[in-house]
């Protein structure tokens, strides 16, 4: 059964924590969704993780109807989320409800997401109007990052903390069915939480958030440029994964692979002659 806006509001009402992790391509959205997670989000971080950006910038609809697409292949179960890019849905109204659709009808998505609080109530009223479910994101939005001069934390004092609940309270009007809230302090965030109806998935946000997301290649370790405070490394997977290409090259250069038993069987022939 595939979750949906309906899962994320009865989690809310029944306080159970919800769940969602990032994923980019066919195969890792079948291992993240089989993990039983409660949504798969395309996000932008694909310009870091996956394009090698310093930042997300970058990232197109084109960049992200194409990943979102073999995600959409591999997600049986998770509510698949796309990431609206910089500059998809800033310009107009009708332009943020064209690319939010794009999103479904392209990529396959079930819903969008999209970085602002007040500024995009607009927006996001537009596309929820359009039968598309959004999730907006609000404190740290990293495609702002030139604007806010810099990744910093967000609700470190009375006015930034005014200005986020004001976010909040926005998004919530607007029809979002859900928001996440990245990087601000804990004791913000439980207020926050309270004051929502919509679940709030927390990035660097401590515990009191109705759900958690992380950016899969931080929890696994297979990003070695930045490790972010608030992410818990639950393996080591780059590791295992340059000591595996190691073994390859090591024994490829020994003649130890391939074995007997990678190779097939034909009939005995000779080199015809060819001049
Ligand atoms: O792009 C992304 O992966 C995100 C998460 C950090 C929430 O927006």
């Amino acid at each position: 059964m595939r979750k949906t806006v309906s899962t994320f509001a009865a989690a809310k009402a029944k306080g159970e924590k919800l769940t969602m992790l990032t994923a980019y391509d066919y195969s890792f959205a079948r291992l993240v969704d089989s993990a039983g997670v409660d949504s798969i989000l395309v996000g932008d971080s694909l310009g870091n993780v996956i394009l090698g950006y310093e930042d997300t910038i970058s990232v197109t609809m084109e960049d992200i109807i194409h990943h979102t697409k073999a995600v959409a292949r591999g997600a049986k179960s998770a509510l698949v989320v796309a990431d609206m890019p910089f500059m998809s849905y800033q310009v107009s109204v009708p332009q943020a409800v064209e690319n939010a659709g794009r999103l479904l009808k392209e990529g396959r998505a079930q819903a969008v997401k999209l970085e602002g609080g007040v500024v995009v109530a607009d927006q996001i009223r537009a596309i929820v109007n359009a039968s598309i479910p959004v999730v907006g994101h609000i404190g740290l939005t990293p495609q702002s990052v030139n604007a806010m001069g810099g990744f910093k934390v967000q609700g470190k004092d009375e006015e930034q903390v005014r200005r986020l609940f004001e976010d909040g309270k926005a998004v919530e009007a607007a029809g979002a069915f859900a928001v996440v809230v990245e990087c601000v302090p804990a004791n913000v965030m439980k207020k926050l939480t309270e004051l929502l109806t919509i679940p709030t998935i927390g990035i660097g946000a401590g515990p009191h958030c109705d759900g958690q997301v992380l950016v899969y290649h931080d929890m696994l370790g297979l990003f070695e440029g930045f490790a972010p405070r608030f992410v818990r490394r639950y393996a080591e997977a780059g590791d295992l994964i340059r000591l595996a290409f190691g073994r390859f090259v090591a024994e490829v250069k020994k003649g130890e692979f391939p074995g007997p038993e990678h190779c097939f069987d034909g009939p005995d022939v000779s080199i015809p002659k060819m001049y």
